[in-house]
């Protein structure tokens, strides 16, 4: 588990909300851009990365009685989720992505806003395998994303971050680096694990909202 990024979510908890719909590019359109691509008869929905639950608002105005199971390694990220949504169907799970049980043909619908811009290429793939595991057929994953538009920025981002992780061992600071892939390499890596219909609906700078199908 990445502790050093665990503790930089749950300190920034009482201020993620106001920074994250004005100063993120898209702002709250990417989180609210989300509800439209739920699938109409969705009962089921996985949030990896749920944080304070900014994207679900949305969501429940559509869809008032959907389940949604809420995952997040930072505690005081989904206390807030929780007092938000006390009157709707949210089960709230304290885990790491990779330590989650993805139950087979479980879900309509898996989403993820803003909480996958960690990982490099290979963890990517075993996630998305997990996620392609666990949507029923037809689901739909939904991904709205810090996404580079080249191979290029992408390598760069990625060398910026082994260099800062030499100064974070030397100055064990609380700290966490973003290494967003390309667009091309998120949807390589779709493919590879089986995804269809991949089509980006929004890309507004940096960030991007990708569709697909199990
Ligand atoms: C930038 S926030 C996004 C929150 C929310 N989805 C939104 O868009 O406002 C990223 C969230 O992902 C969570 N996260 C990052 N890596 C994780 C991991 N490996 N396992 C569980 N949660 C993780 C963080 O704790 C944080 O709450």
């Amino acid at each position: 588990m990445d502790k050093q990024m665990q503790n930089f979510f749950n300190k920034r908890a009482d201020s993620y909300d106001e920074v994250h719909i004005s100063h993120i590019d898209g702002g709250i359109k990417t989180k609210e851009m989300v509800s439209n691509f739920v699938p109409q008869n969705s009962k089921k929905v996985l949030d990896l990365g749920a944080g304070t639950g900014l994207e679900l608002k949305h969501v429940f105005q559509k869809f008032p009685s959907i389940e949604v199971d809420c995952v997040d390694f930072a505690e005081n990220m989904l206390k807030k989720l929780k007092d938000k949504y006390k009157n709707y169907n949210v089960n709230i799970i304290n885990q790491d992505f990779f330590d989650f049980h993805y139950k087979k043909s479980f879900y309509d619908c898996v989403i993820s806003v803003m909480a996958l811009h960690h990982f490099a290429y290979e963890q990517k793939l075993k996630l998305y395998k997990y996620i392609h595991k666990t949507l029923k057929p037809d689901g739909a994953f939904i991904i709205s994303d810090y996404i580079v538009d080249s191979i290029e920025e992408e390598k760069e981002k990625f060398e910026e971050y082994e260099k800062s992780l030499e100064i974070k061992n030397e100055n064990n600071e609380d700290v966490h680096i973003d290494i967003p892939l390309s667009l091309k390499t998120e949807t390589e890596i779709l493919k590879k694990c089986n995804f269809k219909n991949i089509k980006v609906r929004m890309n507004l700078k940096n960030t991007k909202l990708i569709t697909c199908i199990k």
